[in-house]
């Protein structure tokens, strides 16, 4: 009877954790999210910054194969998960095309874009104001590693400027000239200001959800990083830290992805011009590379602080 009660008590938690009010938007994909949903952008994210084959080719919906982080999708007792792991993949058929643009030859990328099927503009006002905070939870592909020699930008909020507002970086950061390859912090995470500073930095370990909430205050322009690992609740890893290089209002904000985007490196035969041009030049193996992610969304931190996992919440 106990275990019922308990049961019980930790499902309406959970319920009320997924259906909170403080969420404003929710990439947690559901089950009846199909993959052809994400050919056509329907549902959470717009998928049309990618290579030229179809969106599934690069995304997959993981269903019940695998179990996402634990954080949002079960209790002390186990529960069924809510949600559906996202495998984000590139291979060398993924250049970018920007509208009206030159193909990013120096990228190989595939961006998930935070959206209401399709809707993303007025979605960014919401997201970004007053404090809000950014859920990502990530997990190797060992079947698809990364090449830790080159750079990989994986999640970031992009203003038009094309700056981001904080980014996770791993591998390691591109320089022309290239330096020693690999950087000795390559296999670590990298949660980055604006201004590139290294907020926090932690190993990328395998068979582990690494899960990162990034805290925005779009006012006082301050960055607060919180991280935990699988079934741990998150912890306050950066308190609030002055990110003063982003713009107020509009300019400063933009949509939020999340992707695997890979920096070339310095191709020496490119003129000294192109080399520096790292979106549209420079070596890419072309190897087929990806990552998983669950426990995505943004909520409001007003007024009961970030949501730390299992319906708790607090502010430190
Ligand atoms: C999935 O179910 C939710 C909740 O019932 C609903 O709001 C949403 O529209 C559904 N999505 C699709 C793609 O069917
Ligand atoms: C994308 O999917 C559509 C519909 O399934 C199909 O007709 C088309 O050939 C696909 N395109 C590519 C590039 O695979
Ligand atoms: C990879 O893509 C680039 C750019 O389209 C192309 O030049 C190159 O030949 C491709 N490499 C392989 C191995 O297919
Ligand atoms: C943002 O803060 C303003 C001023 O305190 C408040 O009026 C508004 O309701 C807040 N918006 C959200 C979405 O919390
Ligand atoms: C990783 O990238 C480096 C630098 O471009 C390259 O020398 C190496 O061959 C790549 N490794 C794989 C497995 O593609």
């Amino acid at each position: 009877m106990q275990g019922l009660i308990r049961l019980v008590y930790f499902a309406g938690i959970l319920a009320s954790t997924y259906a909170s009010a403080s969420v404003i938007w929710d990439g947690r994909v559901p089950f009846n999210v199909t993959n052809a949903d994400l050919d056509t952008s329907t549902g959470p994210f717009l998928t049309v910054v990618k290579g030229s084959e179809n969106a599934t080719h690069y995304n997959h919906l993981l269903g019940h194969s695998k179990i996402p982080t634990p954080l949002w999708n079960e209790g002390l007792l186990q529960l069924v998960p809510r949600e559906q792991v996202i495998s984000v993949s590139i291979d060398n058929s993924s250049v970018f095309i920007p509208g009206g643009g030159l193909p990013q030859f120096g990228f190989r990328r595939t961006d998930l874009i935070a959206a209401v099927n399709g809707e993303h503009t007025e979605l960014i006002t919401r997201m970004e104001q007053n404090t809000t905070v950014f859920h990502f939870s990530i997990q190797k592909n060992d079947l698809h590693p990364l090449n830790y020699s080159h750079e990989y930008q994986i999640v970031f909020i992009e203003p038009n400027d094309g700056s981001h507002v904080f980014g996770i970086q791993l591998g390691s950061p591109f320089t022309d000239p290239t330096g020693p390859l690999p950087d000795p912090n390559a296999h670590s995470f990298k949660v980055l200001d604006h201004a590139l500073n290294v907020l926090f930095s932690t190993p990328f370990t395998s068979n582990t959800w690494h899960n990162f909430a990034v805290e925005v205050d779009w006012n006082a322009r301050t960055l607060a990083v919180w991280y935990s690992e699988d079934a741990e609740l998150l912890r306050l890893v950066k308190a609030a830290t002055p990110n003063p290089t982003t713009a107020l209002g509009p300019d400063g904000q933009g949509d939020f992805h999340i992707a695997l985007l890979k920096l070339p490196i310095v191709n020496p035969a490119d003129s000294p011009a192109d080399q520096g041009d790292v979106v549209h030049h420079g070596i890419q193996e072309g190897t087929t590379e990806g990552l998983f992610y669950s426990g995505v969304f943004v909520e409001s931190a007003e007024p009961q602080g970030v949501s730390k996992g299992f319906g708790i919440r607090g502010t430190a």
